[in-house]
Formats: C-alpha cells, sequence, structure tokens
C-alpha cells in the first residue's frame, strides 16, 4: 500500500549532504518522511517540480525586524514576508529593539508576537548589557533564544558592551556560541570627526579597517583565554578574515552578500547613504579576501544583516541618515547569481546557509534535508533570470540596496515545516515558530 503524504514534491533535483540528484519528497505533519522515487503515492497536495532545485531551507542567521518599538521601519510579520519571499525559511533577529531585547520578559513578548504571525520560523538574540550579564546563562536557554548578542562598538540603538572586564565576564558566564559586532568603540569615538556632513564615503574612512581589525583581536584574545567559542558577525576586512583563519578553533565566521558584492567607492557614489551600514562596505581589496575566507572555508554562515530603515530616514544627510541596508529578500538571488557565474558551488551555498546555521548553533531538526527533519525547503529556478526592483521587496522599507541588478537564479518556493509559505511569489498562511535548540531543549512533562 504506498504511503500517503501531507505534501509530495515531485522532479526536483535535490541537494543535500549526499550531493545532487533527482528525487522526491514526502511530508507529513511538517517533517520529511521519505525521500526517493514516489510514483503512485497519494498526497494532500502533490507539487511538481520538475527543473526546479531544492535546498535545505535557508536559515538567515542575522535580520533586524525592528519589533517592538521601530514598526514604522518593520515589523515581525513584514520581515518575514520579505524572507519568505526571498526563499528564506528560518531568521535569528536581532535585539536592537525598543525595548532592547534584554530580559526573560522582553524575549517572551517577542515569542509571543511571532508565533503564528510570521511567515517564516525564528529566533531571537538577546542582548548583552552591563546590567544583565549575572542573568545571561538563565536568558541564552530560554525558548526561543539564539543565544547572546554583544555588540562591542555602537550601531543603530543602544546597546553596548564595549569594556574588556565585562566582555570576560560574559565569555565566562555564557554556554552557549555568543555573536558579535566587532567595532572598536574608543576608535570610532576618537575619529568621529572624520564624517563629513553629506559624504557618506566618509562614513567607511571613519569606522576604518582597524577599528574592526582592533575589536576582532580582541575578541579572539578574550573567548580563547575563556575557552569560549564566538560568532564574529558581518566580518568586513581582509585583516580580520586572515586572523580569524588562525581562529578556528573558538570562532566562527560571518559575511553579508553586501559585503561580498558591493564595493566603495563605487557604490556610495552610486547609492548615498543606501550603502551606509556598520560596519561599513569597503573596497575591492577587502572585498577580494571576503572571498578567499569564503572559497578556503574559513567563512562558516552567510547573513544579511537585514537592517531597513526607511526611505525618508536615508534621505537625511550624512551623518544623520541611519546605518543599515535591508537584505533578507536579496541574500539568495544574489547569492545564487555569484553561483551561477562560478564564485561559489550550489553545494557551497547550501553549506553557508542551511549545514553552516545548524552547526554553529546546534537547531534541532533543521539545516537537513533528511527523514525526520523538519520540512523546510528551499526552492529555486537556477535558470530564471530576473531583474531585481524596489517593488518585489516585501519590506515595509520598500527599497534594496540590489535594485536593477539582474540576477540568475530565483526563489520559487518557500516550505516551512511542510506548508507553504510562498509560491510563485504568493504567500501562504503565517505558520512561523520557534527554532529549537540542542543545548536549550524544553523538558517534555509528558514524554
Ligand atoms: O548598519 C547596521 N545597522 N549595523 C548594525 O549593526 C545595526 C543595524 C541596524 O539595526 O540598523
Amino acid at each position: 500500500m504506498p504511503e500517503t503524504f501531507d505534501l509530495l514534491i515531485k522532479g526536483a533535483t535535490l541537494v543535500n549532504h549526499a550531493g545532487e540528484g533527482l528525487a522526491d519528497i514526502g511530508v507529513k505533519d511538517g517533517r520529511i518522511v521519505a525521500i526517493g522515487s514516489f510514483a503512485g503515492h497519494c498526497a494532500g497536495r502533490t507539487i511538481d517540480a520538475v527543473g526546479l532545485h531544492i535546498l535545505p531551507g535557508v536559515i538567515d542567521t542575522q535580520v533586524h525586524f525592528r519589533e517592538p518599538g521601530l514598526e514604522h521601519k518593520e515589523d515581525l510579520q513584514s520581515g518575514s514576508r520579505s524572507a519568505v519571499l526571498g526563499g528564506v525559511t528560518a531568521v535569528f533577529e536581532m535585539p536592537n529593539t525598543k525595548p532592547a531585547t534584554t530580559s526573560a520578559e522582553a524575549l517572551a513578548d517577542k515569542v509571543g508576537r511571532g508565533r503564528g504571525r510570521m511567515y517564516c520560523d525564528f529566533a531571537f538574540f538577546v542582548g548583552a548589557t552591563r546590567e544583565n550579564v549575572e542573568e545571561l546563562p538563565r536568558l541564552e536557554k530560554l525558548p526561543g533564544a539564539a543565544g547572546i548578542k554583544v555588540f562591542m562598538g555602537s550601531s543603530t540603538g543602544d546597546l553596548l558592551v564595549d569594556d574588556e572586564e565585562t566582555l570576560s565576564r560574559i565569555l565566562a558566564l555564557i554556554a552557549r556560541r555568543a555573536a558579535f559586532h566587532a567595532e572598536d568603540e574608543a576608535r570610532l569615538r576618537e575619529r568621529a570627526s572624520l564624517r563629513r556632513d553629506g559624504d557618506p564615503l566618509s562614513h567607511s574612512q571613519w569606522r576604518d579597517p582597524e577599528a574592526a581589525l582592533a575589536a576582532t583581536a580582541k575578541l579572539l584574545r578574550l573567548a580563547t583565554a575563556a575557552g569560549k567559542r564566538v560568532h564574529v558577525l558581518h566580518v568586513s576586512t581582509a585583516a580580520e578574515m586572515q586572523l580569524l583563519a588562525l581562529h578556528k578553533d573558538v570562532a566562527s565566521v560571518e559575511v553579508t552578500p553586501q559585503h561580498l558584492t558591493l564595493a566603495a567607492p563605487e557604490i556610495y557614489r552610486r547609492l548615498g547613504t543606501k550603502a551606509q551600514m556598520n560596519p561599513p562596505l569597503r573596497d575591492p581589496a577587502h572585498q577580494n579576501v571576503l572571498w578567499w575566507g569564503l572559497t578556503q572555508g574559513v567563512v562558516d554562515v552567510l547573513g544579511s544583516d537585514h537592517a531597513p530603515h526607511t526611505l525618508e530616514e536615508k534621505a537625511q544627510s550624512y551623518p544623520l541618515s541611519p546605518s543599515g541596508m535591508p537584505g533578507v529578500q536579496t541574500l539568495v538571488p544574489v547569492m545564487l547569481d555569484h553561483v551561477s557565474k562560478g564564485r561559489l558551488s550550489l553545494a557551497r551555498f547550501v553549506d553557508l546557509t542551511s549545514a553552516g546555521p545548524q552547526r554553529l548553533f546546534g537547531i534541532s531538526g533543521k539545516g537537513r534535508i533528511a527523514v525526520g527533519y523538519d520540512a523546510d525547503l528551499t526552492i529555486v529556478d537556477l535558470k530564471a533570470e530576473r531583474a531585481i526592483d524596489d517593488d518585489w521587496i516585501g519590506s515595509k522599507c520598500g527599497w534594496t540596496p540590489f535594485a536593477g541588478e539582474r540576477v540568475k537564479g530565483w526563489p520559487v518556493g518557500t516550505v516551512v515545516r511542510g506548508d507553504l509559505a510562498m509560491w510563485e511569489g504568493e504567500l501562504g498562511a503565517a505558520c512561523g515558530e520557534p527554532v529549537r535548540f540542542g543545548e536549550a531543549l524544553p523538558r517534555d512533562p509528558l514524554a
């Protein structure tokens, strides 16, 4: 008797840990239950995916969705809408909201807001402050927590821990891998006068490569002393990448599609303040070494650092303009375009966007196309050629730094625990749930 599936996806090329090949995928109760050839099987819904590629669901481990407090820029629903339109099945969201996510109450509030309202699955980073250090070991293990986030240099919002004593104390206390924004606050303060009114290129001169390197070097020293794993977000400079390559015992590395794709000084002339972010977009010499790190395996994950601001906010003259750009929706097409140009393989893309996040953060039941895992799938058309434009963007901010770029490779479907969150640009139901982590699994009293 042929098995009955809730969802059967037929005829696509599956890309997973075992390689690449034609296979059907059977889904029941939100999980993958069979991978193989299932002609004649029944299913509640069958999708013909001939000609398409199915990847493990793309997990974006750095987004800012602004809720609560800054909903005029984005909210959890609009940010996750943008995510699934771009083929992303789960996001880790950052704590620099209003209020900042620095307590159990603030975290539980976000989890409650996300459940059934977000289109993709989610986890939230808890922000470290000088005041909540002793609480962090408890906070990092709460349901829905992706871990601890530390801003070593100030950026959007007021989260900041820049003194060595507190950083060491945080590292001594926590058990999970924490994520760090590494720019040296003292150097940023010293150099603030280098900002030139109306000139966003001066942003990259103010927040210079040395500011990033100094913070990353300090972090690696403290992590090694404490014997703790650290995750360095949005690495942007050549020297950091080379240093990180010598510290893979403690450090994992994120790069963003924008640091890999958009380069100074041209991008500041073309996009003005839209190109302004922290750490800044840098020149091709740095970008080349980021690609070296990516192809040599130093880089563990791609994160979009989706950080939307409204066009009105971005229209203010530099330095009044805020730092950050949207990116959750463009991560997949921008990077698939790099795949089409031969700059990375599809297997490496999968490694960076699902297996990598799973390995670093110990995600339970995601990050792999395998029986028993959540049916989170990113379905793409590698042959589709399209132009990215602002009209396509589902984020409240309504713009993208990649507007006008023609890319080859496009997200066609986003499957979240067996539900079609997006198919050919149409949204499904919002069914987001918290991501679970092996280091913080809830006890099940009924088991
Ligand atoms: O450019 C940035 N914008 N970098 C960050 O670290 C924060 C982000 C934001 O939240 O706007």
